[in-house]
């Protein structure tokens, strides 16, 4: 089936029949191309399901199509898009859904919550009144006294102080953390049964991060909504998510609870994703071991594996055909894109990850956590020699202070053995 997001079609959707199994979103093998035969093959694939009161992490490099499918599903890519696949919510296939009735949806049903405040609110209206509009859309009988209580009751539930004066501001007299807050209130107006947040926290300091979590954690008590967060990071996932989907080069390669995907990954890139995080539950000096080489062209994608070129598990079998994503040990909620996937069986994150120290040493990076690494040509010839790819080095290999959102590591959820 292929599809375009503005083919006609209507869509009926009974709020007050409950969604099969709770679930109310759900995507399958999601496709989309952009530009013509030889195009940008942004998502390759994706499935996923979620449910009422659910936090699914999408996780991946910059560029693995994590937004491209978020905008799929509600509809707001550009004409020039490919989609095919389906995305049905509440079991009513949205593509191909007329753009009025996405219209309906959008903000309403499902609501999404985007990295740059400034980009959901206007700078010439009072945030009350941006609020305010939200909510009348869709509820066009209710009072103004009402929305106006409405309003300033949403602020109070993001954590926005004193939130009875705070209603008359414009957006330029809140900081970035309150500005996003207001989104996140913005999104929760109309009580949404999903919410999409894509890096709703990226753009923030650290601290300012948690109270941000904190507001959407909120608004999904208070909705019940499914939750849908894309993040680059990991201890965000941890923090947040029940369920994780590790994007890599337009497919997911890994699916699993937190517990599955954190203590007992079965896809090297996870393995590579999670240990190039600092260690903060051990005292001694650890080593980074970060994932040498940047992703694949999605224009033209290497045979078989896609992680094959940056894999220090590679061997000349990943390039006969792309791994399929499978279950891992017959456990129908992990699954792993690996053909190597059993070698990894019985290890945890650090085990497992010291397969990367040997091509991190290879490609001449500095691999001690201590140090900030240096931007020399050196190990970019190194790697290039040895892979024959341009190295780019990971987002992630910058030392703590220079990267202020990378995650202390005490978000990750308690190991087997560790002290209580
Ligand atoms: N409108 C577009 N036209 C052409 N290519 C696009 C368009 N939007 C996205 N892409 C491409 O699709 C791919 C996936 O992009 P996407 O924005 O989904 O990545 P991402 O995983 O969200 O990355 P980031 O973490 O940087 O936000 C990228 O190669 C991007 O350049
Ligand atoms: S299939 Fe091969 S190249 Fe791909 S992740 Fe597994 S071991 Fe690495
Ligand atoms: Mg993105």
């Amino acid at each position: 089936m292929e599809l375009t997001q503005h083919a006609q079609g209507e869509i009926e959707i009974d709020s007050t029949e409950p969604a099969l199994d709770d679930v109310l979103l759900t995507v399958d093998d999601l496709h989309v191309t952009f530009g013509g035969e030889k195009g940008v093959r942004a998502v390759r694939g994706v499935s996923y399901r979620v449910r009422r009161g659910e936090t699914l992490g999408i996780v991946g490099e910059s560029g693995s199509g994590k937004s491209v499918t978020s905008l799929a599903v509600m509809g707001l890519l550009p004409t020039s898009a490919r989609i095919h696949g389906s995305v049905k919510f509440r079991g009513k296939e949205l593509l191909g859904a007329k753009d009025k009735a996405m219209s309906a949806i959008r903000g309403k049903r499902i609501a999404m919550i985007f990295q740059d405040p400034m980009t959901s609110l206007d700078p010439v209206y009072k945030i009350g009144a941006q609020i305010a509009e939200t909510l009348r859309t869709h509820n066009p009988g209710m009072s103004r006294s009402d929305v106006r209580k409405r309003c300033i009751e949403l602020l109070d539930i993001v954590g926005i102080p004193n939130a009875v004066d705070r209603v008359d501001d414009f957006p330029h007299q809140f900081s970035g953390g309150m500005r996003q807050r207001v989104v996140i209130a913005i999104a929760m107006a109309n009580d949404p049964d999903v919410i999409i947040a894509d890096e709703p926290t990226t753009a923030l300091d650290v601290t300012v991060q948690a109270t941000v979590l904190e507001a959407i954690k909120a608004a999904q008590r208070e909705t019940g909504a499914a939750l849908v967060l894309i993040t680059h990071d990991l201890g965000v996932i941890a923090g947040m998510a029940d369920r994780v989907l590790v994007m890599y080069a337009g497919r997911a390669v890994e699916v699993g609870t937190v517990d599955d995907v954190f203590y007992r990954p079965r896809m090297p890139y996870t393995v590579g994703l999670l240990n190039s995080l600092p260690r903060m539950d051990v005292d001694e000096k650890t080593r980074l071991t970060p994932i040498v080489g940047s992703p694949p062209s999605l224009q033209s994608l290497p045979p078989g594996c896609p992680f094959g070129p940056r894999c220090p598990l590679h061997i000349a079998a990943c390039d006969a055909a792309e791994p399929p994503l499978v279950e891992v040990d017959g456990h129908a909620l992990h699954l792993a894109a690996c053909i190597r996937s059993d070698e990894l069986k019985g290890q945890d994150r650090y085990e497992a990850g010291q397969v990367f120290e040997t091509t991190s040493e290879d490609a001449g990076l500095p691999t001690d956590y201590a140090g900030p690494p240096e931007a020399d040509a050196e190990p970019a010839a190194a790697h290039e020699a040895q892979t024959g790819t341009e190295f780019a080095p990971p987002d992630r290999y910058h030392a703590p202070d220079a990267e202020p959102t990378a995650p202390p590591a005490q978000h990750f959820p308690p190991q087997d053995g560790d002290a209580p």
